[in-house]
């Protein structure tokens, strides 16, 4: 079976857990620390804390943040459930804003027109949380802008993206947004197994984190002089958040090959966008001339009147021929939970429920290799007679 994602571990990946499995330390030892060093370095981050998930990321960014109820966060309906989930977590209230057809991010002019009218109602959201939606990373320069203008916080998702740039940047998320959300999930292009970061530039946001992680506790030298070598202080309601030597080990020999999984991600990218050039029955990712895409995802677009095919039975024709597609994402608003939750004007969505309505996510890993891209090709054809 091809599915639509997977890991890629090599033998030097084994060799790294390996290593940790026969040391001292298999949790918060020195390589979880080498580690948020590592991602420093990549990011150029100034302060990198792993945990235990993508949605651990998400999580304590929206505790640290303080929001509580009647406070409003906003977030795009096109992006994994955590997005959403943490502000709901925090007591917040979820604001979804419609997404624009090129990058699949917000619509920067119904972001800001929402803004003001939340503005004029006494209700100036919180903070603005943006998923660079399958590698592509948002306009971040006019996001910057909007967040200098109404004075929000701007968090970075940056979940799909690791290893995307703009202008040769990789350190971009953190750049421009205030707090950033890894997750090295093994369908996402580094893997821990189970496994996140935050990144900031923000002491205080730093040690606060790293106390959440762990239970809110906080332990000094200091304190460890004056009271005794056993002493620890819990100071905030934390959680066990951590990221173990394990996972971490795992993440440090995948970073290392961050560079190539990228260019295979955007070599069968290109790929694809021979296969799907027809126009009048596929729109295919676009790309800013200043990005590099990381394509965690390759989203195609399906005009299914000219396909004359539904979704269901082009996903079980492929399925047949044993290629798993899957689709990202129903827009979280949508969603039973959420719809029973929070009110909405559904035509306020077109641009989220089009995009639904027509999106495919083909199949996109590093070890998909040239002969499984052919076969791919070869099933395409056939199924979109193209
Ligand atoms: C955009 C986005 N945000 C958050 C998450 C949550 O990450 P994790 O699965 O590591 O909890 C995911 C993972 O699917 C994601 O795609």
């Amino acid at each position: 079976m091809i599915n639509y994602g997977r890991q890629s571990i090599n033998h030097n990946d084994v060799k790294s857990v390996i290593k940790v499995l026969k040391s001292d330390f298999l949790t918060q030892g020195p390589v979880l620390e080498k580690f948020e060093q590592n991602l420093n370095f990549f990011f150029k981050s100034k302060f990198a804390v792993a945990v235990s998930s993508g949605t651990s990321a998400l999580n304590l960014i929206s505790n640290i943040l303080g929001w509580k109820k009647k406070d409003l966060v906003i977030v795009s309906p096109i992006t994994f459930l955590s997005s959403a989930n943490c502000i709901l977590q925090s007591g917040a209230t979820p604001h979804f804003v419609d997404i624009n057809m090129q990058d699949y991010s917000f619509d920067l002019i119904k972001l800001e027109t929402e803004i003001i009218k939340l503005i004029k109602k006494r209700k100036k959201p919180k903070a603005v949380i943006v998923t660079d939606y399958a590698g592509h990373p948002a306009d971040w320069i006019k996001l910057k802008k909007l967040k200098n203008k109404y004075g929000f916080k701007l968090i970075n998702d940056n979940c799909h993206s690791i290893g995307a740039s703009i202008k040769k940047n990789y350190g971009y998320a953190i750049k421009y947004a205030d707090l950033v959300a890894l997750s090295f999930h093994p369908v996402k292009n580094i893997t821990t197994g189970e496994g996140g970061a935050i990144l900031t530039n923000d002491t205080k946001h730093y040690r606060l984190l790293k106390s959440l992680r762990s239970h809110g506790v906080v332990k000094n030298s200091k304190m460890l002089k004056k009271y005794g070598p056993w002493y620890y202080e819990m100071r905030y309601l934390g959680n066990n958040y951590r990221m173990s030597d394990i996972h971490a080990s795992l993440g440090i020999s995948q970073l290392k090959r961050i560079k190539k999984f990228v260019k295979k991600r955007n070599f069968i990218a290109n790929y694809y966008n021979n296969i799907f050039s027809d126009k009048s029955k596929f729109n295919i990712p676009k790309k800013r001339k200043d990005c590099e895409h990381s394509f965690h995802l390759y989203p195609l677009l399906l005009n299914f009147k000219k396909i004359k095919k539904n979704k269901k039975k082009i996903y079980y024709e492929f399925l047949k021929n044993k290629i798993k597609l899957q689709v990202h994402y129903i827009p979280v608003n949508f969603q039973p939970y959420y719809n029973k939750v929070i009110k909405f004007d559904k035509k306020k969505f077109k641009n989220s429920l089009e995009f639904y309505n027509k999106q495919i996510s083909m199949p996109m890993y590093y070890d998909l290799n040239l002969k499984q891209l052919k076969y791919i090709k070869k099933i395409s054809k056939k199924i979109f007679h193209i």
